[in-house]
């Protein structure tokens, strides 16, 4: 069985994600992290960002690994390295990229073909997985979405506002509903959960039924 979790930055879906493929007994796949793992190998090398087919090329030969709660690119485990507000603020050169996408889109399948899969991202119900037995739309208003990210960052250390913070997923907002191929749209056929004033339990719980239901049918 397949669940897919779509939506915006910040609606909960990484953590909504996990835990319920937790429960479920599922494997969990977080795309987000795949196009991070990219933009932070290309950081690393460093590669000019316009350089689309050297991008592409990082996607084709680096070994992306998801193993667990960790990312390993090249053997190296980069699961903190991936969530910087400067490696978020240039993943849109990978997500941009059709042929980054279409590696990344490869081998997500490849993780599906064999196994129950929870995964959350932007495409997953439109592009990747449109026969998914259960598709999820996840969201929230802008203030609380930015908040939630704020937060995230600075229980990490960094240094940012939260006018920064929102200012920034505005502009990926913008990006990712813009994008031509693989941007992110809600699919005619799935159900759509606001998390606003939700706990992550409530919001996991919530879940849970509606796959519940998705198997019943
Ligand atoms: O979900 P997360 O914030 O980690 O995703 C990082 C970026 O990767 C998003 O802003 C989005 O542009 C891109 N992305 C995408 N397609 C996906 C998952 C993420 O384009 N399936």
């Amino acid at each position: 069985m397949i669940v897919t979790i779509d939506g915006p930055a910040g609606a909960g879906k990484s953590r909504a994600a996990r835990d319920l493929a937790k429960k479920l007994g599922f494997r969990f796949l977080d795309t987000g992290a795949m196009y991070r793992a990219i933009t932070l190998k290309a950081a690393q090398l460093p590669i000019d960002w316009a350089d689309t087919e050297a991008m592409a090329r990082i996607a084709q030969e680096m070994e992306l690994n998801l193993t667990g709660d960790r990312v390993f690119v090249d053997g190296e485990d980069v699961t903190d390295a991936i969530r910087t507000f400067d490696i978020t603020t240039h993943t849109h050169h990978a997500a941009d990229n059709p042929a980054v996408r279409d590696r990344l889109v490869e081998l997500q399948r490849q993780i599906g073909s064999h196994q129950d899969l929870v995964t959350e991202g932007r495409d997953q119900a439109t592009v990747v997985f449109p026969k998914a037995e259960c598709k999820i739309y996840l969201t929230a208003s802008d203030e609380v979405r930015a908040r939630r990210r704020y937060d995230d960052l600075r229980s990490r250390g960094e240094q940012v506002t939260f006018e920064e913070v929102l200012e920034k997923q505005l502009e990926r907002d913008t990006r990712d509903f813009g994008r031509e191929y693989g941007g992110l749209r809600k699919a005619e056929d799935s159900i759509e959960v606001n998390t606003d004033g939700m706990t992550p339990e409530d919001v996991v719980r919530e879940l849970e039924k509606l796959v519940r239901s998705c198997q019943r049918q």
